[in-house]
This record gives structure tokens, C-alpha cells and sequence, in this order.
């Protein structure tokens, strides 16, 4: 695993970016593995500007996205799918067909994880996969408990991720209570990760993914069964493992 240990959220977000955009220009037909949450928005930003600025395109990616809530169609706008639009994808030269996120209407459930799954192995797996990580550990949305060999699933939601979540929404209880994600081992599929981390309350979950202890109870720590994870984080996100160095 490489560390890469920067200042602060706009300097993780540029490395990321850099990152990324690399990738894009070694292989226009890259697969991109995205990521939701408040984590990669200054990276979205970024990329964003990349664009107009730095001649980047899209016009040949495609994207692969981690995760999706049940229940929500594309067009609500708490569902994923809306996010990624409005944060990413609707200002990019990428095609939006050759976008993917899970449809969180779709039943059985069952036959959409399988089709996602296939959807997987069939354009992708990814070249570069963004992750953010929960503060309990999830990465997507596998929560503590979820094994190794999981492909993309459904799953009740901790209700400690509703809470977080909830700032998103009206109120906690307008949180859904299950989504479909790529499980881990749909994840450990993808050739390179690139983990992200910002802000003190990261700093436990940064600290104890550091430990290196591959444990269900800590899915984030599955990456260490990966030889190309990047982990990218912010002074106060190192904070409790620099401590623990001292
Ligand atoms: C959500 C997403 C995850 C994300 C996590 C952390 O639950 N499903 O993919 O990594 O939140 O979010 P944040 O970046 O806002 O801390």
C-alpha cells in the first residue's frame, strides 16, 4: 500500500486529481471507478476544471459507480445517481450511456445486483477506483460484517451510516434503510484503488485501516489483500496514527 500524506482537503483533492488524470491520459478508454459522499467532491471539482483547463476528455471513459439506494430512482434527488450527475458527470464530456450506477428501482433486487455484477466483469473491472471510507470502516456501502468473497448485493444499512447520511436528507427517517453495492470482492476486482481520507473524523478509521489487520468487522482493511492501493490523507485525518508513531 502506497501513503501518500498531504496538508490538507484541497491538497488530497489536487493529488487525486492528478491521479486520475494521469490514468485518463496513459488510457483514453479507461474504465473509472466513482465514488458518492462529501469525500471526493473537491476532487470532482477538480477534475471539473480539468476539462476546460488542462484539455482533459472524457469522451471515451466510462464509469462504474460503487453504490446506489434502494428504492430511489435515478431522478430523486437524494439517489446516487442524481449526485453523480450534479457533481461529476453532467459536466464532462463523458457520454451519460457510458455512465453506470446501480438502479435502485429495478426488481428483484436480487437480478440487479447480478446484472450489475455482470456489467462489471463485462466493460470494466475498473482501471482506478475511488474509495472513500465510513467512519465504521464500510467502503461503497459493506458494512462491518460483510464478507470478502461479496459480489454486488443488497444491504441493510447500519444505522450509524443513516445518521451520517442524514445530512443529506429532510430527516433520519427519510434515509433509506437498505442500497445495492459492489461487494469487496467486486471491488478487489478493479487494478488500481485509490483510497481517499479527510478530517478528523477519519482519524480512528484512518488509524485502524494503518494497523493493517485484515478483519469483516473493518471492511476498508480487505484492501490490503490488493497490491495497488493508493491511500491518500490529510493531516487531520493521520492525526490518531501519527500519534501512534510518536
Ligand atoms: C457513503 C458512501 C460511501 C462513502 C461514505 C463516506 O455511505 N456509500 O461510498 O465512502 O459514505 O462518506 P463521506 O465521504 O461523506 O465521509
Amino acid at each position: 500500500m502506497k501513503l501518500i500524506r498531504v496538508e490538507n482537503y484541497k491538497e488530497m483533492s489536487s493529488k487525486a486529481a492528478q491521479l486520475v488524470e494521469q490514468q485518463i491520459l496513459d488510457n483514453p478508454h479507461s474504465v473509472l471507478g466513482l465514488a458518492t459522499g462529501s469525500t471526493p467532491l473537491g476532487l470532482y471539482e477538480q477534475l471539473i476544471q480539468g476539462v476546460s483547463e488542462r484539455g482533459i476528455s472524457y469522451r471515451h471513459v466510462q464509469t462504474i459507480n460503487l453504490d446506489e439506494y434502494q428504492g430511489l430512482s435515478g431522478d430523486h434527488p437524494n439517489s446516487y445517481r442524481h449526485f453523480m450527475n450534479e457533481k461529476l458527470l453532467g459536466h464532462i464530456d463523458v457520454s451519460l450511456e457510458n455512465t453506470h450506477i446501480p438502479s435502485g428501482k429495478s426488481l428483484p433486487v436480487e437480478a440487479e445486483c447480478q446484472r450489475y455484477e455482470a456489467l462489471i466483469d463485462k466493460i470494466g473491472p475498473p482501471h482506478l477506483q475511488m474509495l472513500g471510507m465510513g467512519t465504521n470502516g464500510h467502503i461503497g456501502f459493506n458494512e462491518p460484517g460483510t464478507l470478502e468473497t461479496s459480489l454486488t448485493h443488497c444491504v441493510k444499512l447500519e444505522a450509524s451510516t443513516r445518521s451520517s447520511n442524514a445530512r443529506f436528507f429532510s430527516d433520519r427517517d427519510s434515509v433509506p434503510t437498505h442500497a445495492i453495492t459492489m461487494g469487496i470482492q467486486s471491488i478487489l476486482k478493479s487494478e488500481q484503488i485509490l483510497v481517499l481520507a479527510s478530517g478528523k473524523k477519519k482519524a480512528q478509521a484512518v488509524k485502524r485501516f494503518l494497523e493493517g489487520h485484515t478483519s469483516k468487522d473493518f471492511p476498508a482493511s480487505f484492501l490490503w489483500k490488493h497490491n495497488h492501493v493508493t491511500l491518500i490523507v490529510d493531516s487531520d485525518a493521520y492525526s490518531l496514527a501519527a500519534a501512534e508513531e510518536e
